[in-house]
């Protein structure tokens, strides 16, 4: 629906990926695989890790920084901090309190939201319902993720997808032609087997037994993700640009969720879009869940991929089943 009172804008970008690059090659060495089957299979060369005294409050803490530094603001002119993620340091409390503590943001709220890889377009959604409804006026909106501490590095299906970072947008209200227009979101409950990690909540809490049996990593029926995750991700976009009153013909670029290469590929045939039109880096970072369109946004602007006056479009899919599309003039 085309608003003319206004409309949430981005600020200022920045992303973080920690030091340590875990090679396709160094894989091989850790389990039964090799770098053509997972480039072939999935488009990804490496990823990130965080080191051993990072959790995942510290990338999104940098990321923090830099989105702060880029919109020229202090944390202290922060009113809210949301985190998508879905690795908090803790299962308490929420991530988004110990980032207000580590960067200073005193004055801010701070709570997180768990969507897993939807995560940054569903936090986009409730940052744009409180900017309008001037209830916050600048809104940092972080996706940061530690996925190396959730895999379970002895499964071969798995191991080989995700990565660590944390990227950031401050989120304010503007009044001019460009922000968001329209954030569609889904959930489909139906789905929460298919990606999951079955221990370690109040469904099965931590004992001897689930930890021997590895229940506290992440599990994936990857067969059936890739099924609908292309489907789903149309269905977003084509969704998000008609309440928006766009159409395909009208977006210049759009930026998905850097899950898989051919999931991405089938997006792309059966959209009938531009190769060129579609932002790809998982080559580098893997599958980093909330934090993928943020850091793809943040790159694909600094590389000027994404210019002044852009229709953008971020989609998104992942665990829960959740999708979700956000359509965005630049
Ligand atoms: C995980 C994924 C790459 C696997 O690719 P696939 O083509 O579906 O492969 P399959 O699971 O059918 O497995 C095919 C074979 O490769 C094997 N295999 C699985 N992982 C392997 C690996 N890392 N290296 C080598 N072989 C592997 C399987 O054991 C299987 O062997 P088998 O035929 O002898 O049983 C793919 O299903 C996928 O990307 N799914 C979506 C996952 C995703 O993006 N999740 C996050 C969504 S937000």
């Amino acid at each position: 629906m085309q608003n003319n009172l206004g409309r949430t804008e981005f600020k200022g970008l920045g992303f973080y990926v920690p030091e340590k690059v875990l090679t396709n090659f160094e894989i091989e060495q850790m389990v039964d695989t090799s770098d053509e089957w997972i480039y072939t299979r999935t488009g990804i060369k490496q990823r990130h890790i965080a080191a051993a005294d990072q959790a995942t409050s510290d990338l999104a803490a940098v990321a923090a920084r830099r989105a702060l530094e880029k919109s020229r603001l202090l944390p202290t002119d922060l009113d809210l901090i949301i985190v998508a993620t879905a690795t908090p340091d803790t299962q308490m409390p929420a991530c988004a309190c110990l980032v207000q503590q580590k960067i200073g943001a005193k004055n801010a709220v701070a709570f997180d939201i768990a969507a897993a890889c939807s995560g940054f377009i569903y936090g986009l959604s409730v940052a744009d319902a409180y900017i309008k409804s001037k209830a916050y006026q600048n809104v940092l909106l972080i996706g940061a993720e530690t996925f190396s501490r959730i895999i379970n590095w002895h499964d071969r299906s798995t191991c080989i997808l995700f990565g660590d970072g944390a990227g950031a947008a401050l989120l304010q209200y503007g009044n001019g032609s460009s922000g968001i227009f329209n954030t569609f979101l889904g959930a489909d409950g139906a789905g929460a087997e298919l990606l999951t990690i079955p221990a370690g909540g109040s469904r099965l809490p931590a004992d001897r037994e689930s930890v021997e049996k590895s229940l506290h990593f992440l599990q994936m029926n990857g067969r059936e993700v890739y099924k609908v995750a292309a489907s789903g991700m149309a269905k977003a976009i084509l969704s998000a640009l008609d309440h928006a009153g766009f159409t395909l013909e009208d977006v210049d670029f759009i930026i998905p969720h850097q899950a898989n290469v051919r999931i991405i590929e089938s997006l792309i045939q059966k959209l009938k879009i531009a190769p060129e039109k579609v932002f790809l880096n998982l080559a580098r970072y893997g599958n980093t869940s909330a934090a993928s369109i943020p850091i793809a946004l943040c790159e694909a602007v600094e590389d000027h991929k994404v210019n002044k006056g852009n229709l953008v479009v971020l989609v998104s899919f992942g665990a829960g089943l959740t999708w979700g599309a956000s359509v965005i003039r630049w």
